[in-house]
């Protein structure tokens, strides 16, 4: 993997969203450096099963846990029965999200909140369940400079302007601020705070802009790296984040995106 298996040895983790795409890649990257993982997923627990299993199949540890993160309840009892299997937490992955496009003039309250809800409110539930644990728990010696890292699963979207989307576009620009000023508040606690901001990645939620050539070649046009991204390399970057290699990174957005925020349409001319 490019990485040590020992990296996060000993750490617990709750990754959000963990039965596909993003998710899924960030959940087996965590336990394959080490990082005991709960798999969070709403509403497909058969995926969640074979990723624990492909997890343990590897040698990791893993358990799945159901919750929809937007309602306040389950978020509490993920948090509970997370803690009741690993004892403690160090990671926190804010990953669940969902789009639920419209243009804006049809768009309507439901499609709003839905979207806010999941993106948003989601985030702030967990993130607040995880920083009320760290706080309590403080520094655990031999296992992690920091008393706790909570990452956000972000989008380019965040600062790029999406019509037809602007329930996801504006949950994504509020990722930002929620995960700024969070991290200043909890940065004296030792509590690092931070995000990742995909862009283009090969998943479901997508699956229409990369699958056939023509639309891919579309896609291609919004990034100067020319390749789709893989969920891989989301993977890979959170496991950074939530090591103590990065422990100096707080409150920052780390762009994961070919390139595609270097606004690519100005390359020849403007
Ligand atoms: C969206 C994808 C989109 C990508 C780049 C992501 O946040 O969920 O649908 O392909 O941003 O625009």
């Amino acid at each position: 993997m490019g990485y040590s298996d020992t990296l996060l040895k000993g750490q617990k983790a709750i990754v959000t969203g963990a039965s596909a795409g993003i998710g899924e890649a960030i959940a087996r990257h965590l336990a394959a450096a080490g990082a005991a993982v709960a798999v969070n997923y709403r509403s497909d627990p058969d995926s969640a099963k074979k990723i624990v299993e492909a997890i343990q199949a590897a040698g990791g540890e893993a358990v799945a846990i159901q919750a929809d993160v937007s309602k306040e309840d389950a978020v509490k009892a993920m948090f509970a029965q997370a803690l009741e299997t690993f004892g403690t937490l160090d990671i926190l992955v804010n990953n669940a999200g969902r789009q639920n496009d419209a243009p804006f003039t049809e768009m309507t309250a439901e499609q709003w909140r839905s979207v806010i809800d999941v993106n948003l409110t989601g985030p702030f539930l967990c993130a607040q369940e995880a920083a009320r644990l760290f706080l309590k728990q403080g520094v655990r010696e031999g296992v992690s400079r920091a008393a706790g890292k909570i990452i956000f699963i972000s989008s380019v979207h965040e600062v790029i302007p999406w019509a037809g989307r602007v329930n996801y576009a504006a949950s994504k620009g509020g990722i930002e601020q929620l995960m700024k000023s969070i991290a200043q508040e909890l940065a004296p606690s030792k509590i690092r705070v931070n995000s990742i901001a995909p862009g283009a990645i090969k998943t479901d939620i997508n699956r229409e802009s990369w699958e056939k050539p023509e639309a891919e070649a579309e896609l291609l046009k919004r990034i100067p790296a020319g390749r789709v991204g893989e969920s891989d390399d989301i993977g890979k970057a959170a496991v950074w984040l939530a090591s103590d290699e990065s422990d100096y990174v707080n409150g920052t957005t780390l762009f994961i995106d070919g390139g595609m925020t270097l606004y690519p349409e100005f390359a020849d001319g403007g």
